[in-house]
């Protein structure tokens, strides 16, 4: 496991007080590090809703970081 595959338990951005780096993650994708051998993650900003993705953020919120309060 690399830093980049942590558990979505651990993830900081599941864990922060808003759901912005969530967010961008979903709609923007993420770009593998060059020096790992990791695929890209796509984004989804061009298949999914602004409220089909706040739903995706408030599911892996609640199933992730069951304790931490749900996002504002
Ligand atoms: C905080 C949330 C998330 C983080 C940090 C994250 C991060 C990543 C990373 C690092 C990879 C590359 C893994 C590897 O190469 O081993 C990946 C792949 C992928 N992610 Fe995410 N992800 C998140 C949420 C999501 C969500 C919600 C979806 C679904 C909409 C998703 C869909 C995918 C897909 C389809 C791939 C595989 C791409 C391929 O097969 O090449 N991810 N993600």
């Amino acid at each position: 496991m690399t830093a980049a595959q942590l558990p979505l338990t651990m993830s900081s951005a599941i864990r922060a007080p808003a759901p912005d780096a969530v967010l961008r993650v979903i709609r923007n994708g993420i770009e593998a590090p060059l020096a790992l051998p990791l695929r890209d993650m796509p984004g989804f900003g061009a298949e999914l809703s602004e409220a089909h993705m706040a739903e995706l953020a408030r599911y892996l919120r609640a199933r992730f970081a069951p304790d931490l309060p749900p996002w504002p």
